[in-house]
């Protein structure tokens, strides 16, 4: 479980988190969603300890990340995976390669171990036969899919996902949620994924995180971001419902004109 504990964070004048609290549970999918630049990911890098807050607190399986030494830090980050919002792949290297970078670099496994774990995490993500591939051939979704894989090859307890869904097509959006699915239930990980696409949310939260301005407004299961009492939820999901409805099949004449 992570446990944030009434954390703020600024940049200097800039006041991005004020006195926010969150528990992670184990085993749920949890989104954290709000407008761009309302501290996304600035809260989902205090989660893994990639930033620390100027007040406050987070507890990773009961560690407070702020205390840690520089070396239990880096164990607690082991428990983490992540995936960036670029994707961050090395175009350098074949796709194998750039998944097997990891468990390389920190894991004791031999080579022929290493080649293995490849090929099961590019089962896992439905890419099994790319592995020669430079990713620079890629396109974007099979991109995000070989971070995934690289993201989930050290076994990790908890995934964090960026803006998972940014950038890519409403098809490909929905191979991205059913991975994020198909992975929470068979890896049997934690997930976070940080987003503004309501679609996303709606596909794979079992709770929503809602920040607004520098507060978390509103936590809650996903089946009532719909009817909840909070305006800023409300017209953040309405905004998002226009978009949905906007880029359906079929839309009314007088929203396709509008
Ligand atoms: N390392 C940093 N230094 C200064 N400002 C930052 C830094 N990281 C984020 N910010 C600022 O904090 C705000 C929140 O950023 P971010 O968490 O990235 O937003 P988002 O919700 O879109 O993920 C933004 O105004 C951003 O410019
Ligand atoms: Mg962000």
């Amino acid at each position: 479980m992570i446990d944030v504990q009434n954390i703020s964070k600024s940049f200097g004048s800039l006041h991005v988190l004020d006195d926010v609290s969150l528990e992670v549970h184990d085993g749920e999918k949890l989104a954290i969603i709000g407008r761009s630049g309302s501290g996304k990911s600035v809260l989902m890098k205090h989660l893994v300890g990639l930033l620390k807050p100027d007040t406050g607190h987070v507890y990773v399986d009961g560690e407070d990340l702020c205390c840690a030494s520089y070396e239990r830090l880096r164990e607690l980050r082991k428990r983490f995976g992540v995936l960036f919002q670029g994707g961050a792949l090395f175009d350098s290297m074949s796709t194998s390669d750039n998944i097997a970078f990891p468990l390389r670099y920190f894991s004791s496994l031999s080579e022929a171990e290493v080649q293995t774990r490849v090929q099961e995490c590019l089962d896992l993500v439905r890419l099994s036969d790319i592995g020669a591939k430079n990713t620079a051939e890629l396109s974007g979704g099979m991109r995000k899919r070989v971070g995934l894989a690289r993201t989930i090859a050290l076994e990790p307890q908890y995934i964090l996902y960026d803006e998972p869904t940014s950038g890519l097509d409403p098809e490909t959006s929905n191979t991205i949620n059913d991975l994020i699915n198909h992975l929470a239930g068979e890896l049997n990980v934690t997930s976070v994924v940080i987003t503004h696409d309501m679609h996303s949310v709606l596909a794979v939260a079992d709770r929503v995180a809602f920040l607004y301005g520098q507060d978390l407004e509103w936590v809650g299961p996903v089946e009532n971001v719909h009817d909840c009492a909070n305006p800023n939820l409300n017209s953040f999901v309405k905004a998002s419902q226009y978009t949905i409805g906007a880029s359906a099949a079929s839309p009314p004449v007088s929203e396709s004109s509008a």
